[in-house]
C-alpha cells in the first residue's frame, strides 16, 4: 500500500494522489491559499477517497451555506469510494459526516481517537482542534496537540499546535516556550506566531507583542486570508492597549478588513476590532455600515454560536433594526431545536448573550447588564479563544460601568489588573470607579499609574522610530 509523506498509509492512491495529499497537508498547515488545483484533483479522483474527504472538510471549514452544499458534494464522491477504503479513510468519512449533520460533539471524538491511533496524521489533528476550538473544549485542544507533538517532535507544526492547546488551557509558560521552539524551527509558522501573540496578549507584554509580530509579519504575505488578517487583529489588539487607537483604525483599513469580505473569519476579525476600538473611545466613521452588509446575508447561518453573536452586533452596531430582529428570532428557534451537546450554548449562553448585544448596541445598559450577565457563566461554550470571546466580556463591562454597577465593574477591573497589569485603560476605568465609590486617593494613584504607563509607552515608541 502506498504512504504519504508523514508514512501514513493511503488506500488506493496512485503517485498523483499521494503527492496532492503530501502537498494539502504543508498548504493546510502553513495556513496558506493554494488550494484551488487540489480541489480540481479531488473532483477528478476515482479511487483514493482521502482527496474529496479533505475537499470536503476545506468546504467545511469556510462557514458558509455555499461550502456545506460543496462539502457535500465531495462527502458523496468521497463515500462512493469507501468501499475500497482503509480504516483511517472510513474514519476520515465517519468524522466528516458527522460534522455535515452538526454532530461536531461526534466529529470531535471522532479526530481524537484518529490522532490516537494514527498521530502523524496532522490533519486528523488540525481538523480535531478545529472543532475543539468551535465547541469551546480547550482541554481536547491540547490532549490532541500533545499527542501529536509526542510523534511528530520534528515537525515545527505539531510544536505550534500543542503551544496553542497549551495557551488556552492557561500554561503560558510552556505555551510560549513551544512556540519559540517552532520559530527557532522554522521562523515561516504563522500559527506559532499566533500561539506566542496569545501568550503576550493574556500577559498584557504589549511593547513585545507589537515588536513580535513586527518582526514575523514579512512571512504572512501567502497566508490565507484568516490567517493574514487574524495575525494583524492580533497586532491591532496590542496597539489598542497601548493606546494607539489611530494606528489600530490604520491597520483595519490596510490589512484586517479588505482581504476577502465575504469570509466568515474576515469578518469576525473585523468586527471584533471595530468593536474595541469603539469600547475604547474611536469613532469609527461609517465602517459599520461596509461590514454589516457584507453580513447581512448571515441571519440564520448559525454554524458556530461565537461567529453568530460577532454577525449580530455588527448589524445592531450599523443600525440594521430588521436584520437583528429577524436574527434574534433565528436563534432562539436554533436554540429550541438545539441538540442535547449544544442546549447549554444555545440556550443558556448564545440567545441571551445576542439580546445583551442588541441592546448594548443602542445604548440600553441596563438590559445588557441583566442579559449579558446571564450568558457570562457559559461563555466558555461558544467556541473561539480567550483572547476573542474576551470582546463579550469587555461589552459586559462597559455596560456595567455606563449602568452604575460599580461594585460589580470593580470587582472585574481589579481581575483584569491582576492578569495584565499593565493596560493605561484598565487603569483609567479603576479610577473612574474609585472616584464614584469617594476612594479619591485610590482614584488619583491609578490614574498617576495611568499616566506613567503612557509616558513609558510613548517613550518606548520614540525609541523605536
Ligand atoms: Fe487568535
Amino acid at each position: 500500500m502506498a504512504r504519504d509523506g508523514q508514512g501514513l498509509e493511503v488506500g488506493s492512491a496512485d503517485a498523483g494522489a499521494i503527492e496532492a495529499l503530501d502537498f494539502l497537508r504543508e498548504e493546510w498547515l502553513v495556513f496558506g491559499k493554494r488550494f484551488q488545483t487540489f480541489m480540481e484533483a479531488a473532483d477528478r479522483e476515482e479511487r483514493c477517497a482521502l482527496l474529496p474527504v479533505m475537499a470536503a472538510n476545506l468546504a467545511l471549514s469556510m462557514n458558509s451555506v455555499e461550502g456545506r452544499a460543496l462539502g457535500a458534494r465531495h462527502l458523496k464522491h468521497a463515500k462512493s469510494m469507501e468501499k475500497d477504503a482503509s480504516t483511517r479513510e472510513r474514519a476520515w468519512i465517519a468524522a466528516t459526516t458527522a460534522w455535515l449533520a452538526g454532530d461536531t460533539d461526534k466529529s470531535l471524538a471522532i479526530h481524537e481517537k484518529m490522532v490516537a491511533e494514527w498521530p502523524r496524521d496532522l490533519l486528523a489533528g488540525k481538523l480535531g482542534q478545529l472543532h475543539a476550538f468551535n465547541l469551546g473544549d480547550a482541554k481536547a485542544l491540547l490532549r490532541i496537540g500533545e499527542r501529536l507533538l509526542e510523534a511528530n517532535r520534528e515537525n515545527h507544526f505539531a510544536w505550534g499546535m500543542c503551544a496553542f492547546g497549551l495557551e488556552e488551557c492557561h500554561r503560558l509558560d510552556e505555551a510560549e516556550s513551544h512556540a519559540r521552539h517552532a520559530i527557532e524551527m522554522e521562523r515561516k509558522d504563522p500559527w506559532a506566531h499566533h500561539a506566542l501573540a496569545h501568550c503576550l496578549e493574556a500577559r498584557g507584554r504589549l511593547v513585545e507583542g507589537v515588536a513580535f509580530l513586527g518582526s514575523m509579519a514579512d512571512t504572512w504575505e501567502d497566508c490565507n486570508s484568516f490567517m493574514y488578517t487574524h495575525n494583524w487583529w492580533h497586532l491591532a489588539l496590542f496597539l489598542i492597549d497601548l493606546d494607539r487607537a489611530d494606528e489600530a483604525l490604520a491597520m483595519f483599513d490596510q490589512r484586517v478588513w479588505g482581504v476577502w469580505k465575504e469570509f466568515s473569519e474576515d469578518q469576525i476579525n473585523a468586527i471584533s476590532l471595530l468593536a474595541r476600538l469603539e469600547l475604547r473611545g474611536a469613532d469609527v466613521g461609517g465602517r459599520w455600515t461596509d461590514v454589516a452588509s457584507y453580513v447581512k446575508d448571515r441571519l440564520h447561518d448559525h454554524f458556530v454560536p461565537f461567529l453568530d453573536l460577532q454577525y449580530l452586533y455588527a448589524l445592531a452596531r450599523a443600525g440594521e433594526g430588521s436584520a437583528v430582529t429577524e436574527m434574534l428570532a433565528s436563534l432562539e428557534d436554533r436554540a429550541e431545536s438545539a441538540k442535547p451537546f449544544e442546549r447549554e450554548t444555545w440556550a443558556d449562553c448564545t440567545v441571551p448573550a445576542a439580546h445583551g448585544l442588541a441592546a448594548h448596541a443602542k445604548g440600553d445598559h441596563v438590559e445588557a447588564v441583566r442579559l449579558l450577565g446571564q450568558a457570562m457563566p457559559h461563555l466558555g461554550t461558544i467556541g473561539g479563544s480567550i483572547a476573542q470571546r474576551s470582546l463579550f466580556g469587555a461589552i459586559h463591562l462597559d455596560a456595567l460601568m455606563r449602568s452604575g454597577w460599580n461594585d460589580a465593574a470593580l470587582k472585574i477591573l481589579l481581575a483584569d489588573e491582576r492578569e495584565r497589569p499593565d493596560i493605561p485603560a484598565t487603569k483609567r476605568g479603576l479610577a473612574d470607579i474609585y472616584r464614584r465609590l469617594g476612594r479619591t486617593e485610590q482614584a488619583m494613584a491609578a490614574d498617576y499609574q495611568a499616566q506613567q504607563l503612557v509616558r513609558r509607552y510613548t517613550n518606548v515608541k520614540g525609541a523605536a522610530a
